[in-house]
Parts: structure tokens; sequence; C-alpha cells
């Protein structure tokens, strides 16, 4: 039996590295600088970027908000200023969040419908010194509750219908103030349909809806929290109202929703963890896409650079072109002035 098997085959000699890749070498193209940029597939521009600003009462005060290094709540004569120089570095638009004073927060978050809250006050004096850079105010209660939570807090329950009508409210004041994008955070069914009537009946019809479409339950909002005030007054979580951050279809089944009812842009909220859903956002619905990189992203990144672990200026850099290369057609980012003094060289 031995005698009749067949002689061993010869191991095939080591291909060459020509063979293995049939000759196309994909390190061609990065070989240089330039050569790198001709094939560059997607561009970080000063045009991409929006910048989520805190105001705080006073005068000439900027507070530090100790989670977030090189951010600060601003009185609204400083914001100002910021505006200004976020206009001179050519950034589109602003993101207003009020610290608001805690003696005006209550179950309902009334001071929503304040015509001279905070959040106005802001908006109809950066629109009134700045008028050229665009103003997106923040539709929501969760600065104005005294409990930290976005919606009307009923016997433990967070009400939808009436949250949803107090917040079409404060939207149609906020562009009453001169608000340019109004943007629904809080995740109740139907705000965007109720704003958009809301903004209509009240002749805003050229005020456009920036949806928090896809606003997820995380742990990334910390930062926010400390910069707002709602940390020490929020009791429980919020999953009876933000999306279960392990779906997917569901947001986009969000998505679809917002846009029936009106939303011109979309958002994505936090960001970075959540890079399949910007792409799946931008392959089925293709409409104006943005991200939200939110507190405890910038945290990270801020965190791990002040203690020597990552170049913080490459990382920065790089999270933000991974959102363009998801499908973004901009970020808010609280490294936009930052970002844009770089790009600007
Ligand atoms: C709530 C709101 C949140 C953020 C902005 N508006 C989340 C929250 O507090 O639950 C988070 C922004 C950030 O973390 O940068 N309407």
């Amino acid at each position: 039996m031995n005698r009749h098997s067949p002689a061993p085959t010869p191991p095939a000699p080591p291909r060459s590295v020509d063979e293995i890749t049939a000759s196309r070498r994909l390190r061609r193209m990065r070989k240089a600088d330039w050569s790198r940029r001709l094939v560059r597939e997607n561009h970080l521009t000063v045009d991409d970027l929006i910048w989520p600003i805190f105001l705080t009462e006073g005068e000439n005060r900027r507070e530090e908000i100790p989670a977030m290094p090189g951010v600060f709540r601003l009185s609204v004569d400083l914001a100002i200023r910021e505006a200004e120089r976020a206009a001179g570095l050519g950034i589109p638009a602003l993101a207003t969040f009020p610290n608001v004073d805690m003696a005006l927060r209550n179950r309902t978050g009334a001071e929503i419908l304040n015509p001279d809250n905070l959040i106005n006050r802001g908006t109809r004096a950066i629109k009134a010194a700045v008028p050229e850079i665009g103003v997106i105010t923040d539709a929501a209660l969760d600065p104005f509750t005294d409990h930290g939570h976005d919606g009307i807090l009923r016997d433990g329950v967070i009400v939808n219908d009436e949250t949803v009508a107090t917040v079409a409210g404060g939207a149609v004041l906020q562009a009453a103030a001169g608000a340019d994008i109004i943007a629904p955070s809080d995740m109740m069914d139907g705000r965007i349909g109720a704003i958009r009537d809301a903004l209509d009946a009240a002749g805003f019809q050229d005020v456009a809806i920036m949806s928090y479409a896809t606003k997820f339950a995380s742990a990334f909002y910390g930062p926010y929290r400390e910069a707002i005030g709602t940390k020490g007054l929020l009791k429980g979580d919020k999953k009876t109202y933000y999306l279960d951050h392990a779906n997917t279809d569901e947001a986009m089944r969000e998505i679809e929703q917002d846009l029936d009812e009106g939303a011109d842009m979309i958002m994505v909220k936090p960001g970075l963890p959540y890079l399949d859903i910007i792409r799946r956002a931008r392959d089925e619905f293709a409409v104006p896409t943005f991200a939200y990189q939110v507190s405890g992203e910038y945290a990270m990144i801020e965190a791990a650079s002040a203690n020597g672990w990552i170049d913080g200026e490459a990382a920065m850099l790089e999270s933000l072109m991974a959102f363009k290369r998801a499908g973004c057609d901009g970020i808010l980012t609280y490294f936009a002035p930052r970002v844009a003094e770089i790009l600007k060289g």
C-alpha cells in the first residue's frame, strides 16, 4: 500500500509580495503628504462646526466647569464677545444652553414660557450684536425643572402631551427672540409636529427645526449636567424617554417620524459611540444630518490629554473627521473654536 501512495507534493514556494497583492499596492498613494491630500475622501472645514455655549446670569461672568476644562458658563455680555469671535472664525452657528437660577426652576419648567428667560435674553443680545451668526436654541424643559427631567413630572411619570404643549410654547418664544433653528431635545412623542404647527401659527415659517431625533439614554452627558446645574437635581434616569442605547431600528423609526412631522435636520447624540447610527441615518434618509459630540466625549479627550496619555489636538481632529466619514453634515462640538483656529492656520 505504501508503495502505491503518491510521492508527497513539495510545499509551494512562498509567493512574492507582487504575487500576493497582484500588484495592487495601496501604500503607493500614501507615500507623501501631497498624494495623501490628493486622494483624501473626507474633509473637515469650519463650515462643519456648531459651537454649543453655556449661558449664566450676571455680568462679566466666566465660570469654570470642572469636568470640561476650557469650557465656561458665560454671562450674556461675554457670550456676545464669544459670538463675535466665532463669527470672525467663520463658525456658522452657536447652540445656547442656559444655567437657570435655581429659584426659577419648578416642577413644570414654567420658566421656559417667560419671554425674557435667560435663553431668550441671550438670543436677543447675540442676534443684535452678531446678526450673521446662526443661533440654535434648545427646546427642552430640563434647564427649567427643579427635578432635572426634560418633562413635566407627575406621580413619578414624565407626562408626554403636557410637556409637548409647554415646549411648543417655549419654542415660539425662542423664535420670537430671534432663534434661527429650534432644536427640541427631549424625545417626547409628537414634539416636532407640535412645534412646527406652533411656529407656523405664530408666523415663524422660516424658523427651522433641528431634531435631536436619536437621543440615547447615555452616561456621556455627565459634565453637561454639571454645566447647567441639573446634576444634583436629577433623580432616577431618562430611560422612559431617551432611546435605549441597544437599539438601531428604533432610532430609524424616530428619524422617520420626526421627518414626517416636519424636521428640517436631524441629529444623533451622543456622537462617537453612535457612528453606526449616523451612517445608517445618512444612507436611509439622506437628509441634513448632524452629530453632537457631547460633554463626556469632550471630557474624555481633555482628561487623557491633560495626563499626557494622548495627543489631545490630534485626537480632537481625528474624532471630528470620524463624524464626516460617518456621513455628517456638521458637528456640535465644544472644540469648535479651537478647531476653527487650527483650520484657519
Ligand atoms: C437635555 C440635554 C442633554 C444635553 C443637552 N441637552 C442631556 C441630558 O442632560 O440628559 C447633553 C449635552 C452634552 O452632554 O454635551 N435636554
